[in-house]
């Protein structure tokens, strides 16, 4: 939870900094907002949540859209941000982002420049033709969480295997589940070619594609990459920069 925050922290000031110069619309859309603040597990600890983050990232973004389908989450997210509403051009919408989203880029003016975030749970919330769509805008970042523990679990599970068509937006990942049944690919490389196989789909419409972060369960178990998707060389090395500082990762 906290590694998907601070890498966003640390990535969003640096962004607006580059991008506003010149710049006179530049959104930020939390596909999957939740509530705007996160209690840790253990102890009684409330952090921001990426809607927050977002909104207190200087320079600021010009518009902020959030997307969010539990309901219970939504009014929670409303609450939260409600101080901010005065400040800046906020949307709020209780809905299914693979749904509004489509719809939402059209309306947003030509030559705006927009960062996107997808941090869904798992994988069966996001739709390959939902990012789809915001690649072919051509002026978009993406920073996408891919659960690479969900896909492992998907993978063993027959009636998942539509679950991970749509969300390869390709059935090549079957070819990657089947050597690995067989017993050619340990779970490791498996891993790695599942990411890769998702990296070379964005990769269709964003010159640079990075895995940013890693995050690893307490008992050392991969549960989630955070990738970067973009069109600009010099933003996709701030994230490079994070990975080999932070994380000492080269
Ligand atoms: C991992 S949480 C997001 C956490 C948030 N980015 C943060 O850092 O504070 C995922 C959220 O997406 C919501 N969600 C799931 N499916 C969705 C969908 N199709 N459209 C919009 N929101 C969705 C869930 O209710 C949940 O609140």
């Amino acid at each position: 939870m906290t590694k998907k925050l601070n890498f966003l922290k640390f990535y969003l000031p640096i962004y607006t900094a580059t991008i506003s110069k010149g710049q006179s619309h530049l959104y930020y859309i939390d596909a999957f907002a939740s509530s705007g603040k996160n209690r840790l597990r253990g102890v009684d600890q409330i952090l921001e949540g990426s809607p927050l983050i977002a909104l207190n990232t200087r320079p600021p973004f010009t518009s902020y859209i959030f997307i969010e389908s539990n309901g219970w989450y939504f009014n929670e997210l409303l609450e939260n941000i409600a101080s901010h509403q005065k400040h800046f051009s906020i949307q709020s919408f209780f809905d299914d982002s693979n749904k509004l989203l489509p719809d939402l880029l059209r309306k947003i003016p030509n030559g705006s420049r927009l960062f996107v975030f997808f941090d869904p749970e798992g994988i069966q919330e996001l739709l390959w033709d939902t990012v789809e769509e915001v690649g072919k805008r051509g002026s978009a970042e993406l920073l996408i969480t891919f659960s690479c523990m969900a896909v492992a679990r998907c993978c063993q599970k027959r009636q998942d295997e539509d679950v991970l068509d749509r969300f390869f937006g390709t059935k090549r990942w079957r070819n990657i589940a089947r050597k690995r049944k067989l017993g050619r690919l340990t779970p490791e490389r498996a891993r790695k070619a599942f990411v890769d196989l998702y990296k070379i789909q964005l990769r269709k419409h964003f010159k640079y594609v990075d895995d940013v972060v890693l995050v690893k369960t307490e008992h050392h178990k991969p549960l989630y990459y955070l990738i970067l998707a973009t069109q600009d060389r010099s933003l996709v090395k701030i994230g490079r920069q994070y990975k080999t500082r932070m994380c000492g990762v080269e």
